[in-house]
């Protein structure tokens, strides 16, 4: 037994009761009506996959609020089918890069990026839970999920592999997987501008001045190019195939068939899209470092990065003996799994971001698939050092995976929904 696991057991009903109360009480407070800011301050927005791990946690105690949140994400669903990864809903001072830097959006003003799509994986979740009533909002819910994964085939996917045009759009913004690919951008132009998440929380726990200066002027090519997909795929000197977009994915390919089966559509334009991730999965993984690893789709480089995004790789429904071996290693050297680089490699930072922390997030979908797997050693050692991380150290955005030191934002959105979808002894019982 790991020391969280320890941990975990000693952890009574009582406190868990307590635990499930306040995680939805974060839910609740960061509520703004229709949508659930990631955490007060830091960030004010609604951001797309933080908002489908929300109405997953939401659907463990209010199914209506939970399709509620969906269809509020996909009221900012542009035209060409891609839904933004920040919605602008209502201006905030507080926050930087906002609407006026991105000047994007249709329906609402919005980044003009994406990110990881959970959504269809979350729908189907919630839609489980209660078919009958869920039935009339998920049928217009599918439509729009067809034509977000349908960009996805469009403007990201090249070679079988899911690609970024921004480090932001894959969720990990700083992982060292973008470190080679961000190397040869020209930052001389950015101009000057103010950080404000520096000044919400401690800046040894953020991007670099580099990071960002390269963060600000991918957006400014974005919008020089008015946000065309084409030449953006043509001109960025970013383009990156991201193991967890291409998992993530592929598992959402998997979800949206099986709820278009189950409302009755023909899903053969979605059976291609599996066939070609299923193929083209093999040309992220790096024999080298002994990962699926980030490609430069520039260069042809692979990052070398051993991230927590190989581990995705169940959740993706792949199997990958090598890599049950490299996590139960990982494992083994920290108290709280799993970290989102591994704690042997050169860039291990236990505390900066996607450098080193555990994200409970991730975590879940690690731990869902390695269970898919039938890997259940496995699956309750993520599962269970994941509920001990938050019932010993709270709500926080991320930790520390050597002693679960809690950084970045408090009381955030997602960490109190996996809590309640999954990790929460009362989300096992129900499992
Ligand atoms: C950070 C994270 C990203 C998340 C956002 C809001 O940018 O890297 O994954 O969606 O914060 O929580």
């Amino acid at each position: 037994m790991t020391q969280a696991m320890t941990l975990a057991a000693n952890h009574d009903a009582a406190t868990t009761a307590e635990l499930d109360a306040r995680a939805k009480a974060i839910l609740r407070g960061n509520d703004r009506g229709g949508y659930t800011v990631p955490t007060e301050g830091l960030y004010p927005y609604q951001w797309n996959w933080d908002s489908a791990f929300a109405a997953w946690g939401f659907a463990a105690f209010d199914l209506d609020r939970a399709w509620v949140e969906l269809e509020t994400l996909f009221s900012g669903q542009w035209a060409n089918g891609m839904v933004p990864h920040i919605l602008f809903h209502r201006e905030d001072a507080g926050y930087f890069p906002g609407p006026d830097v991105w000047g994007a959006g249709e329906t609402i003003p919005s980044s003009g990026i994406s990110q990881p799509p959970v959504a269809a994986t979350m729908a189907r979740a919630i839609f489980e839970r209660d078919p009958q009533a869920g039935a009339p909002r998920m049928a217009p819910l599918y439509d729009k999920l067809l034509a977000w994964h349908r960009w996805f085939y469009q403007h990201r996917c090249e070679s079988g592999a899911c690609c970024i045009t921004h480090p932001w759009e894959s969720g990990r913004d700083n992982a060292p997987d973008w470190d080679g690919a961000l190397k040869g951008i020209d930052t001389s132009n950015v101009g000057p501008y103010t950080r404000r998440d520096t000044s919400h929380v401690n800046p040894d726990m953020r991007p670099t001045k580099r990071d960002y200066d390269c963060y600000i002027t991918l957006v400014q090519f974005g919008r020089a190019c008015d946000w065309d997909e084409a030449e953006i795929l043509a001109n960025s000197p970013f383009r990156v195939a991201d193991p967890t977009m291409t998992f993530i994915l592929l598992r959402a390919h998997r979800d949206l068939k099986w709820l278009g089966t189950t409302l009755g559509h023909d899903t053969t334009e979605i059976d291609g899209w599996i066939a070609e991730l299923e193929a083209g999965v093999e040309s992220l993984w790096n024999d080298d470092v002994g990962v699926y690893d980030a490609r430069d789709l520039r260069s042809g480089e692979l990052a070398g990065s051993p991230s927590n995004a190989s581990f995705l790789c169940w959740y993706a429904g792949v199997s990958s003996p090598k890599t049950e071996a490299r996590l139960a290693r990982i494992l083994s050297k920290v108290t709280y799994g799993v970290p989102s680089y591994d704690p042997e490699g050169p860039l291990f930072d236990h505390m900066r971001y996607w450098r080193g922390p555990v994200w409970g997030m991730m975590n879940t979908m690690i731990g869902m698939g390695l269970a898919d797997a039938g890997l259940t050693d496995l699956a309750t050692q993520v599962r269970d050092d994941t509920a001990a991380l938050i019932a010993d150290h709270g709500f926080a955005e991320y930790f520390s995976p050597l002693d679960g030191t809690p950084a970045g934002g408090g009381t955030f959105t997602w960490t109190a929904a996996v809590w309640l979808g999954w990790a929460s002894p009362s989300a096992q019982k129900g499992a």
